[in-house]
């Protein structure tokens, strides 16, 4: 598999490209509406076809890139299952798995920062969303968001994968770009020598501003970014 880490600047999101070499097929993880046609550049330059664009949750800091994309690819919006959204093509769940050529990318529950929040792994990689940063974590204060399911998440389907899984966000706010479960098992501020109460009152206490879309992002990523009021 070939991997790709795109960067949008305004939200500080990473938009992944998964391709298979052999097929020339395509996936997007958490693409972003502005930056769909630098990703639609890309896809042509490179020669591949898009076949999924697929969310780890529910976003509230940018609109995802899916409806447009889809628009202009036919590929399919693939969604958590727990996300109740009416616009997507496929839904996913815990255990499932999407497969795309050699690629098999496994749905793991990762729920704390949304209640339906996946994270997705592809061989020794884990794409986590939200739900683990590099030396940090998603807020949980809003969208179901619940700090002790964080806490479970991350501790029990996370950090007990291999040390050597390279860990890949949906954001970074401080110039990382990868790191692996080993090492935010060690330094990751927020969990690393933290009990479960301890966490909860970290995340409780954290106070922070909501974020600038929310009001418009959590509604338009429920249509998967459609401008449309009814989808
Ligand atoms: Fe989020």
């Amino acid at each position: 598999m070939q991997l790709r880490q795109l960067f949008d600047q305004e939200s500080s999101t990473y938009t992944y490209l998964l391709v298979d070499k052999n097929t020339k097929q395509a996936i997007l993880i958490d693409s972003v509406v502005e930056q769909v046609e630098r990703d639609i550049k890309l896809l042509q330059e490179l020669g591949l076809s898009l076949c999924y664009c697929l969310e780890t949750h529910v976003h509230a800091d940018h609109i995802t890139g899916t409806a447009k994309l889809r628009e202009l690819t036919g590929c399919l919006g693939v969604v958590p299952e727990k996300a109740q959204v009416s616009c997507a093509d496929r839904l996913i769940k815990d255990g499932e798995i999407l497969q795309l050529g050699s690629i098999k990318v496994e749905a793991i529950a990762t729920p704390g920062h949304t209640n339906s929040h996946l994270t997705y792994k592809v061989n020794d990689k884990i794409f986590t969303g939200d739900a683990l940063f590099i030396r940090g974590c998603g807020r949980t204060d809003f969208q179901g968001g619940d700090a002790g399911t964080l806490y479970d998440s991350v501790t029990q389907r996370l950090f007990t994968l291999p040390d050597e899984t390279f860990v890949y966000p949906a954001h970074d706010y401080r110039g990382h770009t990868v790191s692996t479960i080993g090492e935010e098992k060690q330094w990751n501020p927020r969990f690393a020598g933290h009990s479960r109460e301890e966490f909860i009152e970290l995340m409780e206490n954290l106070n922070l501003p909501d974020p600038k879309k929310i009001m418009e992002a959590v509604p338009a990523n429920k249509r998967c970014g459609n401008e449309a009021k009814i989808f």
